[in-house]
Parts: structure tokens; C-alpha cells; sequence
């Protein structure tokens, strides 16, 4: 479809002109216990709440309405896990009793409509289960990413102060098991915070030992409470503007940030997005090949397909290696999957094994219309690429696991726009996009700025940070007065399209995964022999960008460097997590800096990427770079 019949223009200009009525109507589209009272209050929170005085419940609406309309026997879940060798499609009628006992159980094991609950999971569907049936009784999830080490584990366990956790014995890995429950003994040991119980899913890969006291056999407890399973376990009525759950993401240092979401403006903007950005229609099958962890997993493995009630695909494996590249092609054929989302560094990834994609000659994709890239820019290359092999539009679009839904993209349910290579297209309703200079002045169209985004956010985004408003004002709303900092740098061209280019805080993205280099300098520093350190994203061609760390070691320090190099790659692996992919840490005699002592990772990274650069004019001691230089040279290896 050509711009010229896209509604897009028109949807946009209604919601700039009644932003109010666009959302109330939006909300219709959800089943409310209690009518929102006003569709906006702009004194509530830290600025302005979404559908206050509504009563509802998102598993509700995930779950029940859709069983009761008619969609029981369609599945709501496909998991699809060649690392487990299983396939099993679940029923909306299983998934609603399966949560009910769920949340029966998680009631007998002391959970209140407010409390806390930690997911420590692999891509099973128990963990889908396990956040609707949170939500089914008010209690708030907090999914940690199954990559995270035990003290990344332990610090989201301090801040949200679980009363239980759900986790599993272990997760699945090409090649490998990751025993999950002795990273979970170690978190809980390592916390301050003592959870009252922990739920232990025993996967038949590898079993673990539940500590008596504390941790239940999951699937165990679940078999005695089918029995008695119970109506008492119905949708607990919440405000919309209670919260369904914290993911905490990176900041920019080691302590990350607790991202909170709530119920009615949450799902109002996914439900919407499922139609008019992904075109997408209830029944039909979708697929994020993402994570639960992540804020994609959350909104788009689980909640929007559900909450549209389409079929949505659990996918525990990747996209090569289990067992080939053609693993994409083969799930979206065999589930007859309509609209695909994953990061361009799958696609990538796909690309180097398979180039001439030959695999995908063994399937049918007759159902498939769409494929959506987020997480990353987009490059112009993988687009192109995956536009010709796949003969359906690939569409970039933008957002922030903050958001918790799309700030820019290209709208298919509306009519799709032209496609510009690099941009992720055009602002959403609910999204006025500015990009403006450090004076928060509009910049040209065309010239780069900060990408800011005039409050208040739309539904779906994040209303505060978990216990922490000012955090969440000094973080997102200090700098640039009466906007939304979005952290990201970039541009708009005259017709309006964003093009996002980076980052203008200390986060890199690697494999389409955010990462903090400020947490990374802190777990180094606390190496005995590393003086002083500086990490940063280095361009790489799978992942994007891959951490590489400078270490000046203290004076004194006579082992080999080398021995040092390894262990500190070792030390982020431990304390961060594999995710971090840390696998360059480089011992140098100093680091380049400006006279003020600020280190010139800007210049460093230039060197690294091999790119163009000039020296600072006011560097402390040029020949340093040089030095760098060197350090460098045969230490670049490619993934
Ligand atoms: N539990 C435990 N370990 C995990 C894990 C999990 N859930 N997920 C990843 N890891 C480990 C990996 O095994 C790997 O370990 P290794 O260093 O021993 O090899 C390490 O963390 C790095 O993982 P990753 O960056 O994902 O690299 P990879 O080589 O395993 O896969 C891609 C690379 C590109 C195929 C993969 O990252 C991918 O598919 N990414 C795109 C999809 C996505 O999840 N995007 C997120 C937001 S949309
Ligand atoms: P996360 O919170 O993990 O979703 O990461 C959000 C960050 O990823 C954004 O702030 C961007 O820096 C980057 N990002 C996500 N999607 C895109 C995209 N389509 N284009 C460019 N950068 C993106």
C-alpha cells in the first residue's frame, strides 16, 4: 500500500487535535470493570495519569473475555523449543485454567494483590503463565532476563523486595544447560531481601535441589491445586492505574532502573498498536522472536497478542545453530505466523550463515505479510536484504523498553508508508517526536539533536520508576523542561520521518540487548589490580556493537597483563552475566583524557571502529591515543 492511501496523516491530526477523545476511544476496545472516571488527569503522578478511577484486570482481558467470546479452542500459545525438542500448542481455555491454578497457588504461597514477584525464567510457557497469573491477582512481576548473572539477580531482588520467586532449574542454551536455580541460591544468598518461597519449575534436562522451607516443587503443586482447583481464583478488579510490573533495565551505572507499568493505559496502547501499527487481526498468528525477559518479550510475546487474542509464538531457540538459518523460515511456515518482530542482529545473523538464503526454499510463508525490526537501528543492508529474500515489507521501528510500545514506525493497519532505508519512519498517536538542540530549541530538519518527546507520554508509557519518582524526573523529564528525554540522538527529515542514530548516554546495544558500560567500569574497578578503566561499545557485525574494556593497571602490578586481561573478562561474565558478551578487556599503560581529567571515549571508539578522527584540541597528552592504537592492533576479532 502507497502513502497515498494511508490513513496515517488523518490518525495522526485526530489525536493532535483531541488527544483525549482519541484515547477514550482507543479504551473502548477494552473490557473495564469500573468506566475510567477521566481519561487523563494531568495532576496525578509524576506527570499526569492514564485512565484514572477505571477498574480492571489485564489478565482479564489477556485471558477470560476471550474464552467467553467464543475463542477457547483457538491456541493462545505455540511453544516451539528445538533446544528441548517439544512442540505444543495451548488453548485459551487451558492457559485460563492453568492460570487460575497458578494463581491459586501463588495465593496458598502467601501473595497479596501488591506484592512482589520475581521470574527468573527460560521461554517456557510457564513463565507467560506465571505474569498473568500475577496480574490475574493484582501482584506485580518483575521478569529478570535468564543471561543476568546472580548479582544482577540479587540487586533487582533488593530493590522490588519479592515476596516469592518463580523460577526454573534450568535454561537451554546451544550446546550447553545454564543451571539456573544455583544462580538463584546464589542471588537470594547475596540479597539483603530474603523472598518468603520460591516456585521451582524441574525441567527434565537437568533437575535441581529445592531448599526445604523455602522452595516448592512447581510442578508438583500444580497437580494437587488442578484438583482443587477453585472460582475463588478469579480476576482480582484493579485501578488502571495500579502496577502490572517492573522490568528494570539499564541506567547508567551498575544500579538499574525499575521501569514500572500499569494496567488500563498499558493495554489500551497495545491493543491498539496490534491493529493499526502491526495490522495484525485477532485469530491470526504472531511471533516476536524476542525474550520474556525483555520489554519486547513482555509486550509482544505476551500481553498485545493476547490482549487481541491472536495466537502468540514462544520460540526457545535462535535463529541459527538450532538446528540451521533456516529456523525463522520454518516456524513462520509451519504456524502459518501473518506479522514477524525480532532485532536486525537475527536477521544478521541469518544473513552470514545463509546469504543466498537458500533455506527458505523449503518452506511456505504463503501466510506471512510483515516482518518488524526493533531493538537497534535497522541497517540499510539487513533491510534490503531480508526485503528481497522475503518479498514482504520489513519495516524498522523505534522504542524503549520506558515506553513499553512503539514510538515511531511505519503503520501498517493504517496503510503502510514508503520505506526510507535507516529511518524508523513516523511518531505514533499519543508521540509529539521534537529533536532539539542542548537549549531544548527545535533543531532543522535534517540536522542531528536529542530526540525528546513532548509530555505527557502516551498510554502504555512508563508512569514512574518503581518507587523512585524522582529518579524518574531527574532521569527522563530534568533536563529538557516539559519533554521526555529519550537518551537517543538523531534526526527528522521534512516529511517527518525519524532516523534514530544513537545514544547520548554511556548504554550501548549489543545484539539487540541493552547494557549499561557504566555498570561494566564498576565491576572492573573492583579488580585489586585495575587502577583505573573505561568500557565502550565497539562496532561489531553481528552483534552491532560488543564492550570492549581499557584497563590501566595499578603501580606495582607485575603479573602478565594478559593473565589480568582474562580475568577481568571473567569477572564481567560472573557479575553481569553472559549477555554482556565482555570478551575484550585490554591492558593499556594510561588512558587519553582532556585536561579536565575527562576520559575521550568518543575519540577511542573512533579508533576502534577504524573511522576517521581528529585529535582533541584539548587532550591531555596526545601520543596517548597512539598508544591506543597500538593496544589495539590484533585484539579486534570478529564474532
Ligand atoms: N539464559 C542464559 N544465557 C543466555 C541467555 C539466557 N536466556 N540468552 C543468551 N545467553 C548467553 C548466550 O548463550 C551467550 O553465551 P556464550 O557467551 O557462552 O556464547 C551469551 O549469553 C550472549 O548471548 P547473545 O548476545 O544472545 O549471543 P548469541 O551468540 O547466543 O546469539 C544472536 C546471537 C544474534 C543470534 C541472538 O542474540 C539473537 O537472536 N538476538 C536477537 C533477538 C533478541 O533477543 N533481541 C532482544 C530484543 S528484540
Ligand atoms: P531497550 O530499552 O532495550 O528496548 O533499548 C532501547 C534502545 O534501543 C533505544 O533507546 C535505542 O537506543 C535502541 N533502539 C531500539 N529500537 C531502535 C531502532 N529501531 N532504531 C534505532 N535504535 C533503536
Amino acid at each position: 500500500m502507497e502513502a497515498r492511501s494511508s490513513r496515517y496523516h488523518e490518525v495522526y491530526a485526530r489525536w493532535q487535535r483531541d488527544p483525549i477523545g482519541f484515547w477514550g476511544e482507543a479504551a473502548a476496545d477494552i473490557a473495564w470493570f469500573e468506566q475510567p472516571k477521566a481519561v487523563f488527569d494531568p495532576k496525578a503522578g509524576v506527570y499526569g495519569r492514564w485512565f484514572v478511577g477505571g477498574v480492571c484486570n489485564t489478565c482479564f482481558n489477556a485471558v477470560d473475555r476471550h474464552v467467553d467470546a467464543g475463542r477457547g479452542e483457538q491456541a493462545a500459545i505455540i511453544y516451539d523449543s528445538p533446544l528441548a525438542g517439544q512442540k505444543r500448542a495451548i488453548t485459551y481455555h487451558r492457559l485460563l485454567t492453568e492460570t487460575q491454578v497458578l494463581a491459586g497457588m501463588l495465593r496458598d504461597l502467601g501473595v497479596q494483590q501488591g506484592d512482589r514477584v520475581i521470574l527468573y525464567m527460560p521461554m517456557v510457557p510457564e513463565a507467560v503463565i506465571g505474569m498473568l497469573a500475577c496480574a490475574r491477582i493484582g501482584a506485580v512481576h518483575s521478569v529478570v532476563f535468564g543471561g543476568f548473572a546472580a548479582r544482577e539477580l540479587a540487586t533487582r531482588i533488593d530493590d522490588a523486595k519479592p515476596k516469592l520467586i518463580l523460577s526454573a532449574s534450568c535454561g537451554l542454551e546451544p550446546g550447553r544447560i545454564v543451571a539456573y536455580k544455583p544462580l538463584l541460591d546464589e542471588a537470594i544468598a547475596l540479597a539483603r531481601h530474603k523472598p518468603a518461597a520460591c516456585l521451582v519449575l524441574q525441567r527434565p534436562q537437568r533437575a535441581a535441589t529445592l531448599v526445604e522451607g523455602r522452595d516448592h516443587d512447581w510442578g508438583k503443586m500444580r497437580d494437587h491445586a488442578l484438583v482443587h482447583a477453585r472460582s475463588a481464583y478469579d480476576c482480582v478488579p484493579l485501578a488502571a492505574t495500579d502496577p502490572l510490573y517492573i522490568l528494570y533495565t539499564s541506567g547508567t551505572t551498575g544500579r538499574p532502573k525499575g521501569v514500572v507499568r500499569d494496567n488500563g493505559g498499558h493495554m489500551v496502547a497495545l491493543q491498539w498498536s496490534m491493529k493499526y501499527l502491526y495490522g495484525v487481526e485477532p485469530g491470526e498468528v504472531y511471533w516476536a522472536a524476542s525474550d520474556v525477559g525483555w520489554v519486547v518479550g513482555h509486550s509482544y510475546i505476551v500481553y498485545a497478542p493476547l490482549l487481541h487474542g491472536c495466537t502468540t509464538i514462544l520460540y526457545e531457540g535462535k535463529p541459527v545453530g538450532t538446528p540451521d538459518a533456516g529456523a525463522f523460515w520454518r516456524v513462520i511456515a509451519e504456524h502459518s505466523c501473518a506479522a514477524m518482530f525480532t532485532a536486525p542482529t537475527a536477521f544478521r545473523a541469518v544473513k552470514k550463515e545463509d546469504p543466498n538464503g537458500k533455506l527458505l526454499a523449503q518452506y511456505d510463508l504463503q501466510k506471512f505479510r510483515t516482518l518488524f525490526l526493533a531493538g537497534e537501528r535497522a541497517d540499510p543492508d539487513t533491510v534490503a536484504w531480508a526485503e528481497n529474500l522475503l518479498k514482504v515489507p520489513v519495516l524498522d521501528h523505534w522504542w524503549q523498553t520506558e515506553t513499553g510500545w512503539c514510538i515511531a514506525g511505519n503503520p501498517v493497519g493504517l496503510g503502510t508508508l514508503p520505506v526510507k532505508y535507516g529511518s524508523a519512519t513516523v511518531p505514533m498517536p499519543g508521540y509529539d517526536v521534537r529533536v532539539v538542540d542542548e537549549a531544548c530549541n527545535e533543531v532543522a530538519p535534517g540536522k542531528m539533536g536529542s530526540i525528546v518527546v513532548k509530555l505527557p507520554l502516551p498510554p502504555g508509557c512508563l508512569p514512574t520508576l518503581w518507587q523512585a519518582d524522582e529518579r524518574c524526573r531527574e532521569s527522563y523529564l530534568a533536563e529538557f523542561p516539559g519533554y521526555y528525554k529519550t537518551a537517543d540522538a538523531g534526526f527528522k527529515d521534512a516529511d517527518g520521518y525519524v532516523s534514530v542514530m544513537g545514544r547520548t548516554d554511556d548504554i550501548i546495544n549489543v545484539a539487540g540487548h541493552r547494557l549499561s558500560t557504566g555498570g561494566m567500569e564498576e565491576v572492573l574497578a573492583a579488580h585489586p589490580d585495575v587502577a583505573e578503566c573505561a568500557v565502550l561499545g565497539i562496532k561489531d557485525e553481528l552483534k552491532g556493537e560488543v564492550p570492549c574494556g581499557f584497563i590501566v593497571l595499578k603501580s606495582g602490578v607485575n603479573r602478565p597483563s594478559a593473565e589480568i586481561e582474562k580475568e577481568c573478562v571473567a569477572l564481567i561474565r560472573d557479575k553481569i552475566g553472559p549477555v554482556a558478551s565482555f570478551r575484550l578487556a585490554i591492558a593499556v599503560a594510561r588512558l587519553p583524557k582532556t585536561r579536565s581529567g575527562k576520559i575521550l571515549r568518543g575519540t577511542i571508539k573512533k579508533i576502534a571502529d577504524a573511522e576517521p578522527w581528529t585529535m582533541p584540541a584539548t587532550i591531555d597528552d596526545p601520543a596517548i591515543l597512539e598508544e591506543i592504537g597500538t593496544a589495539l592492533k590484533g585484539k579486534l576479532v570478529k564474532t
